[in-house]
This record gives structure tokens, sequence and C-alpha cells, in this order.
């Protein structure tokens, strides 16, 4: 355990912390001491509360009696509110093949893969023998980021509940689940085309309107319905558009690609687009080349690809081959995994338009990427984790300003790019991976390592954030910021390889992760400097520490935190992503959901999800009685003679990524 000088660095800075030392009766204090709402209205201590709130008062009481009495009705009922903002009994941990939700809840499953969306709708059949084409057609394998668009959000923002866009991610394909009988291999090689454009179109997004009749949510039959594959055509544009290190023989100039691949978490925009995220890429490629460039080996590209798909010839598949094999780069695909490791931005409401790699924010393994609150007339500053051992956090400033119903996607082309470097005395700064920056410039000489141009510097992201110094992190996940005060929470999932430990990732080979949060020091978030401290150490009772500083309980035990996200509300929900031994045994059961409570540091379980699985992408219709949560491969390790789980579709079916819809029982919001 640490000590307790440590703690207080570490656990210091609370959430919203608490300024005021008097022995002032709370509000709320005075309505459970069994005053009546009227009493306390009309009591001065309410008014003093009013006050401190900055409620309004208006010049004349009598004059304005009325309006005053509904302020303040509204305003207790809202305290009343915020006392049981967790107001459910947690689920215990469980090893149970379903969905657990607390009394009162209800999860109901939906879309999951194989799910008709488009074209001829081919129905899913039960032995996985939809061909190649039906994929295209119907929702990909493997869920995790999602948002709902309400369906009048077209510019952002958006109000309807009952009807939106449901736009979730597919990460990665199981190939023993995908194909009837597993992946058909000759010789060790790939010999199935079907089978291997089977499994790029199993990868990347999936866009379905979907409506809410009587509290039933259905699928609609619209041309908005959209599958976005790992073969897509898309642009590439900022910095490092048209740069020489992202020529291919698809795209000599480089400015185009196919596909996404690998997209882990999400983003949305203010101005009501998608965010998808290129995390896990590197492993899709293989190079033949004994010596690899920079932009392979820092990424791990290596000479045998995870799926084997650059096996068959034919251009669709030979892209997957980063082998040099022409005179030029425009004759081969040594530049594709350059084409990787992005930020896609794809449009929802525009099912013609080609998504759009955005290179300004930079190139990793990007897990998620989520806004600072935006402000009309500001940058908008958003962050996004590399989720690597020992990798980073980042944060990207745009150069130009926020203009509500005007700005789009271009403003993600220009601006800085920056990495965190999270000092021991709770203080951080954003130290930039600007070429034309001084310090990064002096950062570069010091280290002899040069880039010919911004683009370059991109590229090598990786690099870029190395040679100025920044934090290396335990594996950064999804980010999330509160809505109630602009506090930005990561997670950090766990790192088996740090040896070395700092003030920001404190255990030696961490094998239960943690939750980071910082605050800005500017007001509109592009400053240079924050300060931060611990929220949650994850991990048994015994290696634990909740943020209140306390072990953790039955109740919320947890590791390897994962998915996060705020509610409107400023509850903080998080997914965990638990593998090999600490699902098969131990205090943690199956993959969980939480929720987190900032102000009082309360954490509670809400979700167990089923054998194997991982609980990964969230979100709400702005009621909140609709809450969608994603379940990524239940089973995990399946073979199609053994499942290891059959959720969602019973004995002896295989067990299908799906997303799951949780409700309350009488249909109110959630809470
Ligand atoms: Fe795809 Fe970092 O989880
Ligand atoms: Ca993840
Ligand atoms: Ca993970």
């Amino acid at each position: 355990m640490r000590n307790e000088q440590e703690q207080n660095v570490l656990f210091g800075n609370g959430d919203e912390p608490l300024s005021n030392a008097s022995s002032n009766p709370h509000i709320n204090d005075l309505i459970e001491a069994g005053l009546s709402r009227r009493q306390v209205v009309a009591s001065g201590a309410a008014l003093g509360v009013m006050g401190f709130l900055g409620v309004a008062m208006p010049g004349s009481a009598e004059a304005a009696d009325n309006p005053l009495k509904d302020q303040l009705k509204e305003l207790l009922e809202r305290l009343k509110k915020r006392s049981k903002r967790l107001p459910f009994n947690p689920v215990a941990v469980t090893r149970a093949d379903t969905i657990t939700v607390p009394a009162g809840y209800k999860a109901t499953t939906f879309i999951p893969w194989g799910t008709p969306i488009r074209g001829s709708f081919p129905a899913f059949l039960d032995n996985a023998g939809n061909s190649a084409a039906d994929q295209a057609d119907q929702i990909g394998m493997h869920h995790d980021g999602m948002h709902f668009f309400p369906i009048d959000g077209q510019r952002g923002g958006g109000h309807k509940s009952d009807h939106g866009l449901l736009v979730l991610n597919h990460e990665y394909i199981d190939a023993p689940l995908l194909h009837p009988n597993g992946p058909t291999l000759v010789g060790g090689k790939r010999s199935s085309a079907d089978e291997v454009r089977k499994e790029i179109n199993a990868h990347g997004v999936s866009v379905v309107e979907v409506r809410r009749v009587r509290g039933q949510w259905e699928v609609l039959p619209s041309a908005r319905n959209r599958r976005i594959t790992g073969a897509t055509p898309m642009q590439i544009s900022g910095p490092a558009r048209g740069h020489a290190l992202l020529q291919t023989r698809y795209s000599p100039d480089g400015t185009a690609t196919r596909g996404t691949l690998n997209n882990c978490a999400n983003g949305f925009t203010p101005w009501g687009t998608y965010l998808t995220c290129e995390e896990n890429w590197a492993g899709y490629f293989a190079s033949g080349d004994t010596e690899r460039p920079r932009e392979m080996t820092r990424y791990g590209v290596g000479s045998a690809s995870r799926y084997g798909w650059d096996h068959l010839s034919g251009d669709e598949f030979q892209r997957f081959n980063a082998t040099r094999l022409a005179a030029e780069a425009a004759g081969d695909y040594r530049n594709e995994p350059n084409h990787f490791g992005w930020i896609v931005e794809i449009d929802p409401f525009a099912p013609e338009s080609a998504p759009v790699k955005r290179t300004a924010l930079g190139r990793f393994a990007h897990e998620g990427l989520v806004f600072a609150p935006v402000k009309p007339g500001s940058p908008v500053v958003c962050y996004s984790g590399d989720d690597s051992q020992n990798e980073y956090i980042y944060k990207f400033v745009s150069r130009s300003r926020y203009v509500p119903g005007r700005s789009n996607g271009s403003l993600l082309d220009e601006g800085t790019l920056y990495v965190a470097r999270f000092k021991a005395n709770g203080k951080g700064d954003w130290l930039a991976l600007d070429i034309k920056d001084k310090a990064f410039q002096a950062a570069c000489r010091a280290a002899g390592v040069s880039f010919a141009d911004q683009g370059e510097v991109l590229i090598n992201t990786r690099l870029a954030a190395d040679i100025v110094g920044a934090t290396k992190m335990d594996r950064p996940e999804w980010g999330a910021v509160n809505p109630n005060n602009g506090d930005v929470y990561f997670t950090l999932t766990n790192n088996s390889s740090r040896t070395v430990v700092d003030a920001a990732n404190p255990r030696p080979a961490n094998a239960y992760g943690h939750i980071i949060r910082w605050r800005e020091q500017s007001r509109d978030y592009a400053g240079r400097e924050f300060v931060w401290s611990l929220f949650l150490l994850a991990g048994p009772e015994n290696d634990s520490l909740d943020p209140n500083g306390r072990p953790l309980t039955a109740d919320n035990r947890l590791a390897s935190p994962d998915g996060l996200w705020f509610d409107d509300e400023g509850r903080l929900w998080i997914q965990t992503d638990m593998s090999g031994s600490q699902l098969a045994s131990g205090p943690f059961g199956n993959n969980q959901m939480l929720v987190a409570e900032p102000t009082t540091g309360e954490v509670k379980r809400f979700l167990v999800g089923p054998v194997g699985c991982e609980v990964t992408g969230i979100t709400a219709t702005p009621d909140f009685r609709t809450l969608f949560v994603n379940i990524q491969h239940p089973g995990e390790g399946s073979t199609p003679t053994d499942f290891r789980s059959t959720w969602p579709d019973g004995p002896g079916r295989r067990p299908r990524s799906a997303t799951v819809i949780v409700t309350r029982e009488d249909g109110k919001p959630l809470f």
C-alpha cells in the first residue's frame, strides 16, 4: 500500500472540491430531517442556498412570488434527485451466461452480428453460412464504440428520443465463429477469397436507423442504413494528405484509401458526425522486408499478419502485403500501413459521403476520441489515448474557432497535437508535436531525429511523443469529460510490463488498472497546463482504492477498466475488459459495467455480461429511458464445435456480439 502522504497527492484533487467548511445544513439535510418542501422553501436557509447556487434572485420578492416558488420547486426536485443519483441495488459478481441488471431494470438483445440492415436484407444463417456479400448488408462482428444520433441531430445536438441513427464499431472478427467451420487453410495459408472478403466486410462500422414504438426498438429499412467496411473508399485529409509516405498503387498521390480496421472506441462531434478510431491495425499487415522503416517498426508491423489476408492474390488482398516490391512506392503497398492508425469521420446523415481520415489527430493505436465542452468562438479541444503498454495520452486543439451551425470536420484538419506529461507534484503539461514549435525542434535535435514536414511528424506520432518526454501510461483506453465541470477522465486498463512506477502509474506490473483525471488550467481547455489526480485504483478489496481512498467492496470491485462515459447528469459509467485468468477465476466474475458518482465517490456495479464477453460501447437517448450497451465477443475462444457461451440465442447456438438495450421495467428514465 502507498503511504498516506502519497494518497493525499493522488486523491487530493476532488472532482468538485468541498470549499464550504461551515457547518451550515445542506438543503437536503433539512428535507430529510422531516421538514416539508414548503417549510424549506419558506425558510431563509433556502434563499441562502439559492444564492449559493446562482439562482437569479428577483429584485422584489413580492412581485416575483410565483416565479420564485417555481424556481425553488425545481431546485428542490433537482437537489432531491441528486441526493439519490445511484438509486439501485448493485448486482453481485457472477459468471452466469446472461446479462444481469439490478431489480427493476431489464436488458433486451438488439442487432446482434448478422442482423440484416440493407440491400436484400439477407437473413442471418445459424451455421454462419452467410456469404461475403451477405455480410456487407448485415451488422458486423464484435460491437464496440457506439453513439445514438437523435434523428433531428443532423447538425449536432438533437432532442428526439424515439427515432435516431445508432452508429457502432465492429472492432475485429473471430474467424472460427465467422465461418461455418472456421477459416479454410491450405498448407497453412488462406485459400478462400470469399472467406477473407467476409472477414473484411465484418469489420468497420454500421449505421442503423432505429425507432422506438411503445417502448420496443426496431430497425427501419432506411436508405440511411449503411455498412462501412475494411474496403470502403475513403479520403485522407489534414497535414499528411498527399504525403510521399502515403503513396500506394491504389492512391499514387496519397490522398485516398480503402477501409477502416480495428475500430475500437469512438467519438462524436459537436456538428453531428461520428468518429471511429483505428486501434490495433498493425497486425493486419505483413512486410517481407528485413529492414523496415520507423513508421512500421514503432507500431509493430511484422513479418506475418494476424489473419493472413495478404496470402491471397489480387489487389484487394495484396494491399495487406507491405513488402517493397516495385521500384517506387506508388507501385506497391509498402505504405498501406501508413493509411491506418487514424481517426475517421463519418457523416451518418449522408449515406453517400466518403469517410475521411483526419491525420491532424495523429497516428497511433487510437482507442477513442472525446471532446472538451465546446464553446462558440473558442477552439475545439479533444483527447485520445494510445492503447498499448507504455504509450501516451494526446490532446488536439483546433487552429480555427468553433462556430455553431458553420463548423464542420475541416476544423479537425488544422491545429496542434499535444502529448501529456504527468508530473509527480500533481501538475502536468501538454507538449506540442509541432514542427514549428521551438521546444519540439530542440527535442528533435537533442534526439538526433528529423522530420521533413508536419505530415511526417504525424505519421510518426509515437516517435515524436517519445522525443519530447511524454509520460508512459498503463495502456490508455477510453476518455470521458464530466459535463458538470469539464474534468477529463481516462481509463488505464493494465500494464503487466511496468517495472518503473511513477505518480500517475503507481503500481508495478499493474494487473488491475486505474482511472486518472485532470482539470485544464485554461478556461477554454486549450492551454498547456493541467492538474491531475487518481480517481480509482481497480482491484480486489486488498489492492484497490475507491474515489474516497477506501478499498473497493463486493459491490464495486473491478479490474481492467476500459469503456468510460459520462451521462448528461454527470454520472461516470465504467466498463471492464478483463481477460484470461481474471475472467476464469478470482473475485471479479464476468466483465461488467459500473456507475460512479464523482461528487460523492460512490461506485456501484450495474450490469454483468455473459461468459467470455467484454462490455464496451455505451450511449443513451436524450430522455435517458434507453441505454444502449455493447457486448463484445461472448464466449471468447469458442470454436465451431465448442461454444463457451451461447449468449444471446441460447443452447446450441453460436455466441454473437450484440447491443443490449437497458431500460427500467416501468419505462421511466433510468434514474
Ligand atoms: Fe480495443 Fe483498447 O480496446
Ligand atoms: Ca477498448
Ligand atoms: Ca481493452
